[in-house]
């Protein structure tokens, strides 16, 4: 690793972003990040903020000469920057890479997506990744590839169509799927900057469980049970009755959706 661990995360605000500034701060890297709020909390979190629209080749030219970082964690935003336009995202991901090799960056990770090659071309929402990750390579800069597969954020994600509620747990598909939590991305690639020679032009598939909806649900009712037992015990004896009722009626629920 590099003697200067300041590390400049991208989209420092959404789900990947933010938790993979949290994973490089315990990890021990200074960490500085992007958003375009100057109303922000990244403070709160110990994040440097750097208000900065990622997407205007100007502003991240200014975010990272201002800044002299030299370590980037890049990610390119379909949905919302790229306006859920696989050319835009492309296009994004080419001109960070422009810049990154223009402003002297040394490494850059890309915050890439698992199985891309395993979609068909009707699947938008991540294929583009696979030309920025070619642009990348061909780019000359030293690198590392991160590869998440979905995230088990999506489980509870209000903003965009699935809010958690009590008693249902819904997702995409019925289908067994690879998931991680998007804290792990950040672990994959704090290994990844602070081993840099091992690391440089390497790709790594970001996966933590293979899981249904259905194991999901079990599980979450297990913690239910769980949490209520010791709950009863730490406070009153009493509503352990109630608790294990209230859960046994949800796991009916639920059981009556599968
Ligand atoms: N969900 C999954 O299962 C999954 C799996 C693999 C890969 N991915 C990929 O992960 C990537 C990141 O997803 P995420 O869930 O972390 O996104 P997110 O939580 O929606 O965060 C979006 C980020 O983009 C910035 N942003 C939003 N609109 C913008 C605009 N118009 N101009 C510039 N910046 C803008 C926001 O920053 P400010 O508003 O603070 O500026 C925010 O930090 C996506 O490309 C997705 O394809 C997702």
């Amino acid at each position: 690793m590099s003697t200067d661990n300041r590390v400049l995360v991208l989209c420092a605000t959404g789900k990947v972003g933010k938790n993979v500034c949290i994973a490089l701060k315990e990890k021990g890297f200074d960490v500085y990040g992007t958003t375009r709020n100057a109303k922000n909390n990244l403070e709160a979190k110990g994040i440097k903020p750097v208000v900065c629209n990622y997407i205007d080749k100007t502003s991240l030219t200014q975010a990272l000469t201002s800044t002299g970082i030299k370590q980037v964690f890049m990610i390119t935003d379909y949905f919302l920057a790229a306006k859920s336009k696989k050319a835009l995202e492309i296009e994004q991901g080419k001109m960070i890479v422009d810049c990154c090799k223009e402003c002297g960056v040394t490494f850059v990770i890309y915050s890439s997506a698992g199985d891309l090659e395993s979609f068909n071309d009707k699947v938008h929402h991540i294929k583009g990744k696979i030309d920025v990750e070619n642009y990348l390579k061909a780019s000359g800069l030293r690198f590392g590839i991160v590869r998440p597969v979905a995230f088990f954020e999506n489980l509870d994600d209000p903003a965009n169509w699935n809010p958690l509620k009590k008693g249902s747990v819904k997702f995409l598909t019925e289908c067994k799927v690879s998931m991680c939590a998007t804290i792990d991305i950040g672990k994959a690639a704090a290994v990844m900057f602070q081993n840099q020679e091992e690391w440089n032009g390497k790709t790594v598939d970001v996966a933590s469980w293979k899981v249904g909806i259905v194991d999901i649900y079990d599980i979450m009712i297990m913690i239910i049970l769980l949490s209520t037992f010791i709950y009863s015990f730490i406070y009153e004896y009493h509503y352990f009755e109630i608790y294990i009722y209230r859960a046994i009626f949800m796991s009916w629920l639920q059981l009556g959706k599968r």
